[in-house]
């Protein structure tokens, strides 16, 4: 195993969980959104075809709190090593805590909460500013907006641009993820062997793989200042 060294690349894979301590709820386990919601209902094409008022409803609550709420420790400390290291962060979360922490190469695997995309045009997408998508609001087309998020059954659009980022990892960080939602769960599994890999989560996963890893089990805003600290010191 290698350590850090100056100018290397460091690769983060990141979940829900990393905004927990934000007051952002993750998806699984107690707490977890999907108690409160059914996937078949909120974020598939199907729901979007069924009862799309229902869809807009979940995503724009979720957008309103986004922003009665602040990037914590985790966040933060992540920002910090852009000070020492090349760093991408693969963010599975479609919130904006990384970038208001100041981490400033993230790349949203399963889209951004504060967007909105044509349905007409997917090339087509708006900056939401905090405010609801509601039915009838539409692009320049005439199209109805959505969430500029991935539904369960779409594909993942920044699948293989991540697939090469993790292959070209020196250090790759695990945070806050179950790692039960693929394709995003095999990027933790595409570093080369020399890369140092390092997972953070309160309730490790069971899955197989993970020998490879450094795991802690601790939360995200206690564990990475100082995970940051001891790359940035080596
Ligand atoms: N610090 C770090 N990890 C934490 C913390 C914390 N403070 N609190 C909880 N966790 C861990 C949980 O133990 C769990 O393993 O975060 C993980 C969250 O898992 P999920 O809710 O499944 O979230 P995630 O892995 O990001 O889900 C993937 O599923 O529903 C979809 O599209 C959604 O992007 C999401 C995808």
């Amino acid at each position: 195993m290698t350590g850090a060294l100056p100018h290397s690349h460091v690769v983060v894979l990141s979940g829900a969980g990393i905004s927990a301590e934000s007051g952002i709820r993750t998806f699984r386990g107690g707490g977890g959104l999907w108690h409160d919601f059914r996937i078949e209902d909120v974020a598939t094409p199907d729901a979007w075809r069924r009862d799309p008022e229902k869809v807009l409803a979940f995503y724009n609550a979720r957008r309103r709190q986004l922003y009665s709420v602040e990037p914590n420790a985790g966040h933060r400390a992540l920002a910090e090593l852009e000070k020492d290291f090349a760093v991408t962060i693969i963010t599975q979360n479609i919130d904006n805590l990384h970038e208001r922490a100041g981490s400033t190469n993230v790349l949203h695997l399963h889209g951004e909460l504060d967007k909105a995309r044509s349905t007409a045009d997917e090339s087509l997408v708006y900056e939401l500013g905090g405010k609801d998508i509601c039915l009838g609001d539409t692009c320049e087309l005439g199209g109805q907006l959505r969430p500029h998020v991935v539904w369960f059954g779409e594909r993942v659009p920044e699948l293989e641009r991540a697939e090469d980022i993790v292959r070209r990892a020196d250090v790759l960080l695990v945070v806050g993820t179950s790692l039960s939602v693929y394709p995003a769960a095999n990027l933790a599994f595409l570093a080369p062997s020399h890369a140092r890999k390092i997972l953070v989560n309160p309730e490790i996963p069971d899955t197989v793989g993970l020998e490879a890893f450094e795991c802690l089990g601790e939360p995200a805003a206690q564990a990475l200042p100082r995970v940051v600290e001891e790359l940035r010191n080596r």
